[in-house]
């Protein structure tokens, strides 16, 4: 689904954050990304969702150079792809089900559609009572948990997650991981990023680590 090979990020003249990180996200994996605070993940999955351009090397998505996708292409891309951004990054005015309409709507599904998905979404992430709470109204952990179900509605090919599980109790990022393998189910491929190692550690999942701008991947192991 998407390739990484020999890419190399570096931020104006300065030291490369990546140094020579290839990667590969098969079809239907699940994945966490590890890494210490400020080693790069969040460049890492701006690359892959094509928010950022590496200095070098090269990005394949979906079988295709990313560098040679038209502009129509790459928004194809994108509409694919959920992302869970570490800031959120949602409209504050509107009510938390509004917000996790907002993919539906923009992809044009009928009404039926968001009236049955969003509320079961809501149910999943554990907050089919806020539905209709103005999002700016609700706790760090509660936008986190919109945010996510707002990721996730569309059933995007790709889930990028980026510390989703940062603003809340063990519990409930217990919860939010059970959200995330439920959509993988269904034929997403995730990848979720967290600097909190022992967190993803506890999961059977395959894992890339990130350190001095090199990426290892760490094979999934049952839960010692
Ligand atoms: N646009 C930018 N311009 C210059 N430097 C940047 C830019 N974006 C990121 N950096 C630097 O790149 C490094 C990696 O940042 P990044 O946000 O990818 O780390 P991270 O692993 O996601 O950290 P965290 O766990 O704290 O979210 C940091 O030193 C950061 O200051
Ligand atoms: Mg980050």
């Amino acid at each position: 689904m998407v390739r990484l090979d020999k890419i190399v990020k570096r931020y104006g003249t300065g030291a490369p954050i990546l140094s020579n990180v290839s990667m590969a996200l098969e079809t239907g994996g699940f994945y966490f990304l590890t890494g210490a605070s400020g080693v790069g993940k969040t460049t890492l999955l701006n690359i892959i969702c094509l928010a950022e351009q590496p200095s070098s090397g090269r990005v394949m998505l979906l079988g295709r150079d990313a560098a040679g996708l038209s502009r129509a292409a790459r928004g194809v891309y994108r509409r694919r792809v959920g992302i869970v951004f570490q800031d959120f990054r949602l409209i504050g005015d509107l009510s938390a089900g509004e917000n996790v309409a907002l993919p539906l709507r923009i992809k044009g599904a009928p009404e039926k559609q968001i009236r049955e998905n969003v509320p079961e979404l809501l149910s999943w992430v554990g907050l089919a009572a806020r539905s209709d709470a103005p999002v700016r109204t609700l706790s760090g952990g509660e936008q986190q948990r919109i945010a996510i179900a707002r990721a996730v509605v569309g059933r995007p090919d790709l889930l990028i997650a980026d510390e989703p599980t940062g603003n809340v109790d063990d519990d409930v990022a217990m919860l939010l991981v059970r959200v995330f393998e439920r959509i993988n189910r269904l034929g997403t491929t995730v990848l979720i990023a967290t600097h909190d190692i022992a967190f993803a550690r506890q999961f059977e999942h395959q894992r890339f680590h990130l350190e001095g701008g090199g990426l290892t991947l760490v094979p999934g192991a049952l839960v010692e």
